[in-house]
């Protein structure tokens, strides 16, 4: 799979603006471990949950997760989230739910996490715990490989605007004056409505879009411009959640040991960038 998925880095390097490549190497503080949360040896007790985790995720967001062939779940937060499990002796369960379930489902308590390639963003933290940043994204505009009209948002006044709902693309659009959005329940659906010349752009995730065009899943679109935001995703888990240390020390644990670099190595062909300890 990796090798197919490898596609994702060529228009990485091609495509799009060296942007996004920059923005992962850009300067992240090298902190690490040790200077995490003194307190948290206090709160001790990090006997959380029964041995079963259960995960939310909304599996249409390649390669981050996904329906494989087998109609199994796949993708790089699904291979990382059940190598967290392994290192903190949990049973991974993985439950699919609409992306904008996901946050009422974690307050409602009916899951105990969700990795689904969800940006930490304040308005979140109002309402869900986040683990420490594992990946280091960012949106970007699609349009149509022949659209020479469109290369900043600035550009996106007054146009149709596709997005996935409740996502920061969905926040983004809703900023540009006068733009017409629809909305869509998934991120490979907005994209087709532009690919069947039904609105004029989407914003979504860079990686997203990127790994849809280079798989050859979705024809005649293509990354303008420069990546609009630098985002971090992050585990998602109740407020308050026992289970915030434990996958945060799981995943400090791998970022050590070789095995988050090397789950990375695996699905985007190079070396992870460094990550702040926390988003903000
Ligand atoms: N990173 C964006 C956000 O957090 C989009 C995430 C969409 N994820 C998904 N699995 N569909 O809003």
């Amino acid at each position: 799979m990796s090798i197919k998925r490898s596609a994702f880095l060529r228009n990485l390097a091609f495509g799009l603006s060296t942007s996004f490549v920059l923005a992962a190497c850009g300067g992240a503080p090298t902190d690490t471990a040790d200077s995490d949360d003194p307190a948290a040896a206090d709160s001790a007790g990090s006997e959380a949950v029964t041995g079963t985790l259960t995960v939310a995720t909304e599996p249409a967001f390649p390669p981050f997760e996904f329906q494989n062939e087998d109609g199994e779940l796949d993708g790089f937060d699904i291979d990382l989230m059940t190598a967290i499990g392994e290192a903190a002796g949990l049973e991974v369960q993985f439950e699919s739910l609409p992306f904008d379930g996901i946050i009422p489902a974690l307050q409602a308590g009916t899951v105990d996490a969700a990795i689904s390639g969800m940006t930490i963003t304040e308005e979140r933290l109002q309402t869900v715990d986040f683990s420490r940043p594992y990946v280091k994204a960012g949106l970007a505009i699609a349009v149509k490989e022949e659209n020479t009209e469109v290369a900043t948002l600035d550009d996106l006044q007054d146009k149709k605007i596709a997005v996935q709902i409740g996502t920061t693309g969905a926040e983004q659009a809703a900023e540009i004056p006068g733009a017409e959005i629809s909305t869509f329940d998934s991120a490979p659906l907005a994209l087709q409505e532009l690919a069947n010349g039904n609105v004029d752009a989407v914003i979504n995730d860079a990686p997203v879009t990127l790994d849809a065009i280079a798989s050859g899943n979705i024809d005649g679109l293509k990354v303008v411009g420069e990546l609009l935001t630098t985002e971090f995703y992050g585990i998602a888990m109740p407020k308050g959640s026992e289970n915030v240390e434990i996958v945060n020390d799981a995943l400090m644990t791998m970022m050590e040991d070789g095995t988050y670099a090397e789950i990375y190595q695996e699905w985007f062909g190079e070396e992870p960038p460094e990550l702040p300890e926390s988003a903000f």
